[in-house]
């Protein structure tokens, strides 16, 4: 499995936020108290650490080591959630679950292959969630800028094979021709305000910036991004409204 998010993990539980609370109460309402719920793709914990509040128990997966133990450190007292290293290719290995949750990971996925292998494991009122940005997301204010950034450091793109960035096929319509066809969306909007720091932080959580991606540019990327978002907005503050959606897909016969 490649290394996506080599040393973001740090800069992930800092800079990046959580889905919110009512979007977590949306899930946790969604799976019911007595639930064994997978979170595939945990990273650190976003979803599993608050949604372990609310189910009985959350196998919280992920390839990367560094998030795992940031999920660990963050999560010490909470009981009932088992981290573990896996990934996608292996689900069969896992212990039984009953639902699952994806939060910002399906699209690093095939999918297909996932929800075909889903269908196999999960119960027949088994649920398959997903948590992230919109379909349509809010471009970031500060996106302009950083974008002619990557570009010059030549990490705008990074593609897993048949990810969603490899076919650019939407979630909800990889989910309705899936055996999890019956589709529910709900969303929730959140206004933040960022400084420069929190801006920078951002992009090194990102795959595409990730320090082991960088490398050695680290600090001259850094320095270049600060350049270029003062350029933009010499304030250094930033308000930036985002919109979480969560997708919960079932199979057609148990509604
Ligand atoms: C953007 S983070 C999401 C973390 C957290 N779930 C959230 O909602 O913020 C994406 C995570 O997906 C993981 N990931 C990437 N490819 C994966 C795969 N094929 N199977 C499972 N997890 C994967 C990465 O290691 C990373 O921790």
């Amino acid at each position: 499995m490649e290394d996506l998010f080599g040393g973001a993990a740090p800069y992930y539980v800092k800079y990046r936020a959580g889905h919110g609370d009512p979007a977590i109460e949306h899930l946790a309402m969604t799976f019911g108290p007595d639930a064994t719920v997978l979170d595939l793709g945990c990273g650190p914990g976003t979803v599993a650490i608050p949604l372990a509040r609310r189910v009985r128990e959350v196998l919280a997966v992920d390839p990367d080591e560094e998030m795992l133990a940031e999920g660990r450190r963050l999560a010490a007292k909470a009981g009932n959630i088992r981290w573990l290293r896996g990934d996608s290719t292996t689900l069969a290995d896992l212990p039984p679950f009953q639902h699952v949750v994806m939060g910002r990971s399906f699209h690093w996925m095939d999918r297909r292959a996932v929800l075909a292998q889903l269908d196999e494991l999960l119960p027949p009122y088994g649920v398959v969630a997903l948590i992230g940005p919109s379909r349509e997301p809010v471009e970031e204010a500060w996106e302009p800028a950083m974008r002619r950034v990557r570009d010059e450091f030549g990490v705008s793109t990074f593609t897993a094979t048949n990810s969603y960035q490899a076919t650019g096929e939407h979630h909800d319509d990889v989910l309705a021709t899936s055996p999890f066809s019956v589709l529910d969306a709900a969303r929730y909007r959140e206004r933040r305000t960022y400084d420069l720091d929190d801006v920078l932080g951002l992009q090194l959580s990102y795959s595409y910036t990730a320090p082991a991606r960088l490398g050695d540019r680290l600090g001259a990327f850094t320095e270049a991004a600060r350049k270029a978002l003062l350029a933009l907005n010499p304030a250094g503050t930033w308000e930036q409204m985002t919109v979480t959606e969560v997708l919960t897909a079932r199979r057609p016969d148990t509604r």
